[in-house]
């Protein structure tokens, strides 16, 4: 391979059975505000098939919103790293590009891997760790001895917002299926419902905070749920609950009760938030699948299975 080009999963609308081919094209050349990345893992995300199947295609045609790597190179505007630097980063509001060899991401994009990690464990902590923190702490006002409930705490987002969750002092009840009730439990969930076993909206108790991270429950049952001034904050799930969520929200919102929903953004410095708080050990990337990069199709396609226990990472260098 010569030195302009890198191996890379392009999106080909007209490729069969899969759309996501493994192949050479044209290493990415970092702008003034820029840092070349060299990456070393990258992790999948729900927003990844999600983009995918909604028609929005990254310019490049390259998905991957996670990476950690090493910087290789920097525009002549970058200041806050140098070629050398471990760092992590999310794209997914810059243009994606993760499922490659290299990236150019604005320097706004990275932080400093938390020291400590392996790569792929740290590609595993942008995306899901920054939406997780998002929906407790900024949409939720998450607060100490709060009851809080975690409805899909087996996946990606589901297994920070349980620690997340912990770190800020709740008492955490996570809903899971069978197979994910011990890693829960693991993860300092106070109690865990295994959704196959039990209806957990015919729970006594009521909740001051709810975390729709998947699922499709009605939402006049989680709004029934509700402590008196609680807050459900719908992360993702089924399109029935995202769409039902978006359009009838605000409708039940009207009393003491907060029905709102999440879209998370980038931000430095919530990203460099989860890297503190992993770098000192408070949460943990829990990675269910490592694949090569040139197995990202099948990556994808187990994570759009929608049980993954965790995050499926791309261990790529
Ligand atoms: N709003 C935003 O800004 C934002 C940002 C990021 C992600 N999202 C959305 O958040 C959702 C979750 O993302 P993710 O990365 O965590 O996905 P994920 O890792 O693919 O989630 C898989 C997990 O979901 C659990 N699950 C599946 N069906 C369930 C159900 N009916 N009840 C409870 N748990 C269930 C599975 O556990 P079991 O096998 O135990 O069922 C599995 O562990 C996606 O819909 C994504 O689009 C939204």
């Amino acid at each position: 391979m010569d030195t302009k080009t890198m191996k890379a999963v392009v999106y080909n609308k007209k490729a069969s059975p899969d759309r996501l081919i493994y192949q050479d094209v044209e290493k990415p050349a970092p702008g003034d505000n820029e840092v070349l990345v060299r990456i070393v893992a990258s992790s999948v995300n729900a927003a990844d098939y999600r983009s995918m199947r909604m028609g929005m295609i990254p310019k490049r045609k390259i998905f991957g919103a996670d990476i950690a790597g090493r910087v290789e190179s920097i525009g002549k505007n970058v200041r806050q790293f140098k070629p050398g630097d471990e760092v992590i980063g999310d794209l997914a509001d810059c243009g994606f590009g993760g499922f490659a060899e290299y990236a150019a991401a604005p320097e706004k994009a990275l932080v400093l891997k938390p020291a400590g990690l392996m790569f792929d464990e740290a590609a595993a902590l942008p995306l899901a760790g920054v939406t997780a923190l998002q929906s407790l702490r900024d949409k939720g006002n998450i607060q100490k001895e709060q009851k809080v409930l975690i409805v899909g705490a087996g996946g990606g987002v589901g297994t920070f917002a349980v620690q997340l969750a912990k770190y800020f002092g709740a008492t955490v009840t996570g809903v899971c299926g069978a197979g994910n009730v011990e890693q829960t439990h693991s993860l300092g969930a106070d109690h865990v419902i295994d959704y196959t076993k039990e209806d957990f909206t015919k729970s006594p108790e009521g909740f001051d905070l709810i975390v729709a991270v998947n699922g499709s429950t009605p939402l006049t049952a989680y709004r029934r749920l509700l402590n008196p001034d609680g807050v459900y904050v719908m992360v993702g799930g089924a399109l029935l609950q995202i769409f039902k969520s978006l359009l009838f929200g605000w409708a039940l919102s009207l009393g003491s009760k907060k029905m709102l929903s999440l879209a998370a953004k980038s931000n430095q410095k919530d990203l460099q938030f989860i890297a503190k708080l992993a770098e000192d050990g408070r949460i943990r990337p829990v990675i269910d699948r490592r694949y090569p990069l040139e197995k990202t199709a099948e990556a994808v396609r187990y994570l759009d299975e929608g049980h993954a226990r965790g995050k499926v990472v791309l261990n790529i260098e």
